[in-house]
């Protein structure tokens, strides 16, 4: 979901004053270099999203976050109270009082990116947000701070204060399943939660994905666990409008040129599948259709989980019996040495629950992205993703996603060695059931 529109409400005062203050609160020791691994849960079909689940408050909660490279904050379903929300895995998360960013609050400037408009007739009022994704859905709430006990990779388990979006009003898009109590904007803005963090001086301004196709993975912020080799990088682009985006692209199909090039892309967690543009999409459907000419395929168009299915002469059972049909395509970077991102039928291809294959790459121009090409969940799966915003460049290597991998890693940060068993401990060692909902307003 690329957060497309997003505005705040009133405006903001005393921006100087605030940054005293801000750099006043964070002097925490430095432990930049240290990281944070996280069990993911979730699939692309038939969940339609990877999530993971993370603490929230004191006494902790554990709610899902659905993971969203595509926008930047980070939000909860909240009981404001809600006046519309949706249904959620868990009780819906009670801000305490007291905890709401004011809009004289350097976070509530920093969320907006309007440092030069820091006049405000209402500081005192909390700090509004609204935000739209591509898909129709939205959050509408009030920025909050609360306690993310996180488990680092040193071995301490840390409660930095964090602020992020109380959403007391929200849309969803029909279209899409929801399973999680919010999103985990994880994009590269100021007011994101990884900003904060290393701001904080807890981790390097890293992040990465693994999105298993077998379902589940991890995620981690800070760079400890990027391999040493192995990992194709390229060049984020400055390009602002899109999130994370490699640049100018061209597709590939089965190894050669499509002659489709200069294709604005996003890599964005938030979407199951992948989007095209309508002359890509046409593009891709035409070659997959012509590729498949002779095979014993053929169109499923009373199969409507997806837009393009195909019927074998008996159902499929996995992907594994399907793919042989199709071929790899390649995502091209032509900005960098056209370093190459390969996408292999497993990373376009869904088994639907009647059996048939289906393409998982669909088309944008139809739900109203124009140019936009979003390379979403399907295309990442079984490779280990990076977005290291210090260095500004994405990088992937393909790999099972079961655990992260320390092998090679020069250890010469002085930290203990991290240990896989670990990932994700922060919700195992506190149950959201054990605490009474009382507790909070202490
Ligand atoms: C921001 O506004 C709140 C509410 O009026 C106030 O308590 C707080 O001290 C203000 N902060 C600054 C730095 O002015
Ligand atoms: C993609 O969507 C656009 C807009 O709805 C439509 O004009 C175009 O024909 C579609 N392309 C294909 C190949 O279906």
């Amino acid at each position: 979901m690329a957060g497309l529109v997003m505005e705040k409400k009133g405006k903001v005062v005393f921006f100087v004053l605030l940054i005293a203050m801000f750099q006043g609160c964070s002097s925490a020791p430095r432990r930049i270099g240290s990281s944070a691994v996280f069990r993911v849960h979730g699939n692309v079909y038939p969940k339609g999203s990877y999530y993971v689940s993370l603490d929230v408050g004191q006494p902790p909660r554990q709610y899902y976050f659905d993971i969203d490279t595509g926008s930047d904050l980070t939000w909860l379903q909240c009981d404001y109270p809600c006046i519309s929300c949706t249904e959620t895995a868990h009780p819906l998360y009670e801000p305490p009082k007291k905890n709401e960013v004011f809009q004289n609050d350097t976070l509530c400037i920093a969320a907006f990116n309007t440092p030069e408009d820091h006049e405000s007739e209402t500081p005192d009022e909390p700090c509004g947000y609204e935000v739209s994704y591509t898909d129709q859905g939205s959050s509408r709430g009030v920025l909050v701070r609360d306690v993310f006990p996180i488990r680092f990779t040193d071995g301490s388990l840390l409660r930095p204060i964090l602020a992020f979006g109380c959403g007391f009003e929200q849309r969803v898009s029909d279209a899409t399943p929801r399973c999680t109590d919010g999103v985990l904007g994880l994009s590269k803005a100021k007011s994101s939660i990884l900003s904060q963090l290393h701001d904080q001086g807890l981790t390097k301004n890293v992040i990465a994905h693994c999105f298993s196709r077998r379902g589940g993975g991890y995620m981690f912020f800070g760079d400890y666990f990027v391999p040493s080799s192995g990992v194709i990088w390229t060049r984020m682009s400055r390009n602002s409008f899109v999130q994370y985006s490699p640049g100018p692209t061209e597709l590939i199909f089965g190894g050669q040129p499509s002659g489709v090039r200069g294709l604005v892309v996003a890599f964005d967690t938030g979407s199951s599948y992948t989007y095209f543009n309508s002359e890509a999409y046409q593009a891709f459907i035409s070659w997959v259709k012509k590729d498949l000419v002779g095979k014993p395929l053929m169109e499923a168009p009373d199969d409507k989980t997806l837009t393009v299915c195909f019927r074998g002469t008996k159902p499929f059972e996995s992907i594994h019996d399907a793919k042989k049909y199709f071929n790899p395509i390649a995502l091209s970077f032509t900005n960098d040495r056209r370093t190459q991102m390969e996408i292999p039928p497993e990373a376009y291809l869904i088994i639907s629950k009647h059996g048939n294959v289906c393409l998982g790459i669909l088309n944008g121009t139809q739900v109203g992205l124009e140019k936009l090409n979003l390379i979403g969940d399907i295309s990442f799966q079984d490779k280990l993703v990076i977005y290291d915003n210090e260095k500004q460049k994405i990088g992937w290597i393909p790999t099972d996603c079961r655990s992260p991998s320390i092998v090679d890693h020069d250890d010469n940060e002085g930290f203990s060695r991290p240990y896989a068993a670990r990932m994700g401990v922060v919700t195992e060692s506190y149950p959201a059931t054990s605490t009474s909902r009382e507790d909070k307003f202490e």
